[in-house]
């Protein structure tokens, strides 16, 4: 039922009832449409409702259904539009093009949000927040609304063609951190922007399968093509590098290169190359900045050869190297660099806790007692390695300085052979003090590897139980025996990872404390007694510690949830059960549209792949059924590829690594789609972690039972 105007791109002036035919019809007529990529176009005909603001004359309005809307759901979406868009107009120094904005909640939707001009689209769990039930997690998700970036960059100025899709998405995945930030300044999420993408695109980056951020116009035709575009790659390496050029062009020089370029290129098409030009002509009016060379000739390195590398401060000899950094030192690159696999580096660093101006590959000596921490904040796309003595003098004043990518290049660089296992394994020996979140995620990531790799035989839970019990108690006792949660941002997400990872170790009350709030919920369904931050914790745990009885109650909260989060986290939940038919009839589930969303579908065979006794489970349901799984869900999806690096990620094993290369030749006639590239990757990193298996197993069993007691 249309109320008033259809929604569209731009804004509606007038409704008017006519006769055409002899049949009674609505006429919208629109504002002119200003000159866009078409691909931006949207308009959506429903019975949603919005709610308003007027601010500057600007109109933004929050559409979802209306029990969504009457529920109070869109008011946070409202709330930091405004601010945000004002941060952007401010920072791009480009006003907001169109007369209104805006956003609306889609039920089911296979893309996380798409950026339509002046309609931006969202799943629910992207827009819609409930401020008695969302947890700070979904708070965060709805305020980073970074679609709105894109207003500016990629719909105002649209690059010509998909292969610099990473522009579009990286510039978006870094301006976010910088919207969020103003809209929500006690956070201090600039610096999540470590754990989410530099870190994360570390891992992937590190593959001799990689991919260049910029490819070639002609090497990105098939709409499979364009699609496997969208990956970690394009978003966080893409964020990663154009946070390292604004970090060593400073902020302001590079706003001042952006604002001129959007403001020559406004309603009209651009290859990345007309950036670089506009930044350069930013540098050069700036007296202060001086760079060794070209924006051009410095970002090629980092944009047409993939990788990255890891740079080697020899604090005895003052020298400074640098390597194209291999998580498989034995893997071999086919694709030949122009640039050699050579960067032009900037670093920063600090000497024994000072700042030191930035260098470009350093050269300096350091004396002996000093010690050295190259890549502050991580503002550099590398890694960074260093003589034993300098390691030992970091690890000493570790509790000073930045402890999470410590530990994310220790673990790495341990993978690739360039240190051992073991010292990357001492960076976590003070975590029994560390009470910061980011330097707990950065380990708790690295760890996980140990847990994907050996929890078919536990070596690990020992040590786990006897670090994270400290943190475990800390969150007891600030929470006054867990009756409220913290008030800091990051401190709501450390205490979830305290009771996460004590649960699992087996710490002493955990179990009993998760069971006894889920007990209460299930005896009273319409009082849900658990925090919303701790919900996706609890439901996973007491699913995972219970029964038949545990899980149906939360496919019965799932069928009825009425908000988006509430019913994701439950679904993530259901895969948590470690009941076998439990899981495989929930893996049938996943191909009834009734019963599990189209959207939702490969996510949650990924989630049951996650738990141990679900990984083998889902995998024979997917080689069983790809045929059906690739036609429904592996066109035109973005996430697609996830499904396989997600489901093969325990892989370890002579056995697996068999069946994936006749996964890979018996299903080649059905094909692979967007996810062929990650086919790939899996086979590679299945071969990695063999070889690391075999080479480190009692290395690391003999490590993890010394430091046991
Ligand atoms: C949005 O702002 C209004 C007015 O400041 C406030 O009352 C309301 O609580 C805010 N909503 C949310 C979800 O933060
Ligand atoms: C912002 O734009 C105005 C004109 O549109 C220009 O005069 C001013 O110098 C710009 N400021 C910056 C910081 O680029
Ligand atoms: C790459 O290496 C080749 C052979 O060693 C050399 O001729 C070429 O100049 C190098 N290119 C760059 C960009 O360093
Ligand atoms: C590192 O980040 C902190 C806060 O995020 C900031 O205060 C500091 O100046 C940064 N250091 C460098 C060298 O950029
Ligand atoms: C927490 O519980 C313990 C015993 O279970 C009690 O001794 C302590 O006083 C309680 N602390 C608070 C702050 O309620
Ligand atoms: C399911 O939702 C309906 C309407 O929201 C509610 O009346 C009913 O109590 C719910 N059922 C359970 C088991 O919570
Ligand atoms: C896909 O590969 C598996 C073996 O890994 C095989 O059992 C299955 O039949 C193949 N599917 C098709 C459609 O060929």
């Amino acid at each position: 039922m249309l109320t008033e105007c259809l929604i569209f791109f731009s804004a509606c002036t007038e409704a008017s009832e006519a006769v055409i035919d002899s049949v009674a019809v609505k006429i919208t007529t629109f504002e002119p449409t200003r000159k866009m990529s078409t691909y931006l176009l949207a308009f959506i005909v429903s019975d949603f409702v919005p709610i308003e603001s007027n601010q500057n004359d600007l109109l933004i309005r929050i559409w979802a259904r209306r029990k969504a809307i009457d529920d109070g759901q869109g008011s946070y979406a409202l709330n930091v539009t405004g601010p945000i868009l004002r941060f952007y107009e401010h920072y791009y120094n480009t006003s907001y093009p169109l007369s209104k904005s805006d956003q609306i909640a889609l039920p089911d939707f296979n893309a996380g949000a798409m950026e339509n001009w002046g309609l931006v689209t969202y799943r629910e769990t992207a827009l819609l927040y409930d401020p008695i039930l969302s947890s700070t997690g979904n708070k965060e998700r709805v305020s980073t609304h970074w679609f709105l970036t894109q207003t500016w960059f990629g719909n105002l100025v649209t690059l010509r063609w998909w292969n610099d899709l990473w522009l579009n998405e990286g510039f978006a995945s870094y301006v976010e951190y910088l919207g969020v930030d103003y809209a929500e300044p006690t956070w201090n999420i600039k610096d999540h922007i470590v754990l989410y993408d530099v870190q994360k695109v570390f891992a992937v980056d590190a593959l001799a399968f990689s991919h260049p951020l910029s490819r070639g116009e002609e090497e990105v035709n098939e709409p499979a093509q364009i699609s496997e575009m969208f990956n970690t790659i394009s978003y966080s390496k893409g964020a990663a590098v154009l946070r390292m050029l604004s970090e060593f062009l400073t902020e302001p020089v590079f706003a001042r290169g952006l604002s001129s370029y959007l403001n020559t290129f406004a309603f009209g098409n651009t290859v990345y190359t007309d950036l670089w030009d506009h930044l350069q002509q930013a540098v050069e009016n700036a007296p202060g900045i001086h760079i060794p060379h070209s924006v051009e000739n410095i970002m090629n390195r980092w944009t047409l050869q993939m990788g990255y590398p890891v740079v080697t401060v020899d604090t005895r000899t003052g020298s400074v190297t640098q390597k194209h950094f291999l998580l498989d030192p034995d893997s071999t690159v086919d694709r030949p660099s122009q640039f050699n696999y050579t960067w032009y580096v900037p670093i920063k660093w600090m000497k024994t806790g000072v700042q030191q101006p930035q260098y470009w590959l350093l050269q300096k000596t350091v004396s002996g007692q000093d010690w050295v921490l190259a890549n502050t904040n991580v503002s550099g796309y590398f890694r960074v390695n260093y003589d034993p003595d300098n390691w030992d003098r970091l690890l000493s004043a570790v509790s000073i300085i930045n402890r999470a990518q410590i530990i994310d290049d220790a673990f790495n660089l341990a993978r690739a052979k360039i240190i051992s296992t073991t010292l990357a394994l001492r960076t976590t020996k003070y975590l029994s003090k560390e009470r910061d979140y980011i330097p707990w995620e950065s380990a708790l990531r690295n760890l996980n590897y140990y847990i994907l790799m050996f929890d078919r035989n536990e070596v690990y839970g020992a040590y786990l139980k006897k670090q994270i019990q400290p943190l475990f108690e800390h969150f007891k006792t600030i929470t006054s025996n867990w009756t409220r949660v913290p008030t800091g941002h990051t401190d709501q997400y450390n205490q979830i990872n305290a009771i996460g990872i004590a649960c699992s170790a087996g710490v002493e009350g955990c179990r009993e404390l998760i069971k006894s709030w889920y007990r209460e919920w299930m005896k009273n369904p319409s009082r849900n007694p658990i925090h919303p931050n701790l919900k996706s914790t609890v439901y996973c745990y007491a699913i995972a510690f219970g029964g038949v009885a545990e899980w149906d109650f939360a496919w019965n909260m799932f069928k009825n949830a009425t908000l988006a989060s509430e019913a994701s986290r439950l679904r993530s939940a259901l895969a948590c059960s470690k009941i076998p038919w439990l899981l495989n009839r929930y893996l049938e589930y996943t191909l009834d549209p009734t019963k599990i969303r189209k959207q939702d579908a490969t996510s949650t065979i990924q989630n049951i792949a996650r738990n141990v006794v679900g990984m083998p489970l889902a995998w024979n349901f997917v080689n069983a059924r790809w045929s059906y799984i690739f036609q429904q869900y592996g066109k035109g999806s973005f996430s697609f590829s996830n499904l396989v690096s997600g489901i093969t990620q325990r892989f370890s094993t002579e056995y697996e690594l068999q069946e994936l290369k006749r996964f890979k030749e018996e299903n080649l006639s059905v094909g692979f789609g967007s996810a062929t590239m990650a086919l790939e990757q899996a086979i590679e990193k299945t071969t990695a972690n063999i070889k690391w298996v075999t080479e480190n197993k009692a290395e690391v069993q003999r490590w993890f039972a010394q430091e046991s007691t």
